[in-house]
């Protein structure tokens, strides 16, 4: 019963946003020359996000489109800051129409990193430490990280989703949530799964050592060799991190 009051909500949802969006849609798609725009991962659909797929010029894309918050020029900067230091999917186009926001990028045919890929191939940590590490040196913090913002595809681990990335580094500009707007500072409080090492403070490295420190170090199906060897990975992690501070804090002027 319950589960079918979700799927009905569910539904709702999807027709709800196609009722509110199907001219920004249809404007993307003839804009973009984007053909075959489909549905995708309607499940995870939430706070005005929206994931689609379709083709352009022949290659497949992933789309995703904002209808609340509108950050997604920060994912367009930082695919293109970084592209060439990292593994990470490549823009194809944006689309911005008054309340409808979209990024349109490679299709990339993976799933999203988990714990038991790691336990199978914990060399993976150190990749991971490495892309962080080149985010971090080019002035850029992700803020979001966690593994479900990582891919592992072609044998390798690529990095997306910088819709809230911050940079210290001047000739970087993002757009920063505003935490006297509850919505965006209700987000600020949540992005990384909350895994920073202070409250409105991000750190890359600190955040998924905490992740692996919880998720894989104490993971039933570790044995003693392994678990001691995943904690040498995770020490490089507060190594990087005492030598380089690569900390983000919003101060908070008197908030909450
Ligand atoms: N280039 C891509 N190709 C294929 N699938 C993608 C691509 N980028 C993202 N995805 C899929 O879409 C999902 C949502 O993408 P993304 O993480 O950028 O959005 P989000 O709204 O910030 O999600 P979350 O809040 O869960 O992190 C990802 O978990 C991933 O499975
Ligand atoms: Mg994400």
């Amino acid at each position: 019963m319950l589960k079918n009051i979700k799927k009905y909500k569910k539904k709702v949802k999807i027709f709800l946003f196609l009722l509110v969006h199907l001219r920004d849609l249809w404007l993307m798609s003839r804009d973009l020359e984007v053909k075959h725009l489909t549905l995708y991962k309607s499940d995870d659909w939430h706070h005005g996000y929206a994931y689609f797929t379709g083709f352009v010029e022949g290659l497949r894309v992933f789309i995703k489109i904002d209808t609340k918050l509108f950050f997604l020029k920060n994912e367009v900067i930082a695919f293109e800051v970084l592209k060439d230091l990292i593994k990470i999917p490549k823009v194809i186009a944006y689309f911005r129409r008054n309340r409808f926001e979209a990024i349109v990028t490679e299709y990339i045919d993976a799933k999203t990193l988990t714990i038991k890929d790691l336990i199978n191939a914990p060399n993976f940590i150190s990749k991971i430490l490495e892309i962080i590490k080149s985010i971090n040196l080019r002035g850029v913090i992700h803020r979001d990280i966690k593994l479900k913002n990582f891919f592992l595809y072609q044998d390798d681990i690529w990095i997306f989703d910088f819709t809230f990335a911050v940079s210290l580094s001047p000739s970087i500009v993002f757009k920063e949530l505003d935490l006297a707007d509850r919505f965006e500072a209700k987000i600020l409080n949540s992005i990384g799964d909350g895994y920073n090492p202070g409250h409105l403070i991000w750190n890359d490295f600190l955040s998924m050592r905490q992740i692996l420190a919880e998720g894989l170090v104490t993971h039933p199906l570790l044995n003693e060799s392994l678990r001691n060897s995943i904690k040498q990975y995770l020490e490089q992690f507060e190594i990087e991190h005492k030598y380089h501070t690569y900390s983000y804090q919003i101060y908070k002027n008197g908030c909450d």
